[in-house]
């Protein structure tokens, strides 16, 4: 690239990416943009640069020059400020003043479920200002699809959350990409890891403290793991499906939902003696919108696909009205396909404005 940021190449793209929230997502996603660099470049003639990364407590640096990210990274590492008292919002404005073809607010924010902010903001910030928005937070396409859709349309500009449901594995993108005029009746599926592996591993003895402190520690359970275990990344996750496959306008305060508890351990004792799974299984169903959704703790017969997956796997179920019933299963999720669902967000984003271009 030239000094201001230019690529050499007037073939090549340049793309200025802003990443707010950099934990283990955000920081993931560096890692692989470095390590897929020659990949952008030569499938999608696309050049990344960081100008902006903002945190809740660790600062925020924006700079339209770039960021030198291996400094970021490792101040982070050291548990130091990022830099400046920059807000989101600032970091988010100065992504908009950039002058490169593509501007991507990359969102990897915790999810606030009380009303999905300042997720949402940040995401109707970055598209009033002319960017692209991706985003692994449930948050905005939970709690606010239908509005940022429509923004993101009327700006011209993606609003795309691959990574809010089963991680990397590509549902949104299946439905809208490879099943046209087909209609999304209904789903059931397995969506939260974190209670699939403690309902597992309470069947086999362990305590659900134990098997909840190992998903801590591999950073797979939510910041606050009652997220998890109340049941509400489910509901979030089932409000998110709801909302895009089966056009309903619902948040997660509208699916039922219950909890996995210590005292749940004992139900799916129970239940596996009766040659059962209890799973925390989400599910909805209707039609034209009109839409009900649920996350509640089913037994399932032991010879059924949800309940024959192992302990770090997902599995979804769409019904559908031309193709029956279409399963997709995550048979492990980590933070890397987190990540490329991120990734996968940037590619979707670089096609189509090379479409067009060409239209
Ligand atoms: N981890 C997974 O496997 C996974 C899988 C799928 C989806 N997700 C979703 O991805 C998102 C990020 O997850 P994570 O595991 O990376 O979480 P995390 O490690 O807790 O990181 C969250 C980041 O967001 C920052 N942040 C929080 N609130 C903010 C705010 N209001 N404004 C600006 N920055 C804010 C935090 O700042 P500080 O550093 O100052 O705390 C931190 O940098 C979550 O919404 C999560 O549900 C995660």
């Amino acid at each position: 690239m030239d000094l201001d940021g230019t690529p050499a190449n007037p073939n090549i793209l340049r793309a200025d990416l802003a990443l707010i929230g950099f934990g283990h997502v955000g920081r993931r996603f560096l890692t692989l943009l470095e390590d897929r660099r020659d990949h952008l470049l030569r499938e999608f003639q696309l050049e990344c640069r960081i100008v902006g990364i903002a945190t809740a407590s660790h600062g925020a640096v924006a700079s339209l020059e770039g960021i030198d990210t291996r400094l970021a990274t490792a101040r982070r590492i050291a548990g130091q400020q990022l830099g400046s008292e920059a807000t989101s919002i600032d970091v988010i404005r100065c992504l908009g003043r950039s002058n490169a073809a593509l501007r991507v607010m990359v969102e990897a924010t915790t999810l606030c479920i009380t009303d999905g902010q300042p997720a949402i903001a940040y995401a109707e910030a970055a598209l009033d200002c002319g960017c692209h928005v991706i985003s692994a937070n449930k948050g905005p396409v939970s709690f606010a699809y239908r509005r940022l859709s429509d923004l993101a349309r009327r700006s011209q500009r993606s609003f795309l959350f691959e990574g809010a449901v089963m991680d990397g594995v590509p549902i949104f993108n299946l439905v809208r990409e490879a099943m046209p005029a087909v209609t999304v009746t209904g789903f059931r599926g397995i969506l939260n890891t974190t209670t699939q592996h403690i309902l597992s591993a309470v069947e086999q003895g362990e305590s659900f403290a134990e098997a909840l402190a190992r998903m801590q520690a591999e950073g797979i359970a939510e910041s606050d793991p009652s997220l998890d275990t109340e049941g509400w990344d489910a509901a979030a996750k089932a409000a998110a499906l709801a909302n895009v496959l089966m056009d309903a306008d619902m948040t997660p305060h509208a699916v039922e939902r219950e909890a996995v508890t210590p005292a749940t351990a004992d139900a799916a004792r129970t239940a596996l003696k009766k040659g059962h799974k209890l799973r925390l299984v989400a599910s909805a169903e209707g039609r034209d919108g009109n839409v009900r959704a649920r996350v509640r703790l089913t037994e399932i017969a032991a010879d059924a696909l949800l309940a024959t997956l192992p302990c770090s796997a997902n599995a979804l179920i769409l019904s559908t009205d031309l193709l029956g019933e279409v399963a997709i299963c995550q048979m492990g999720g980590d933070l890397t396909q987190t990540a490329y669902a991120l990734f996968s967000d940037l590619a979707t984003i670089a096609r189509r404005r090379a479409a067009s271009m060409l239209s």
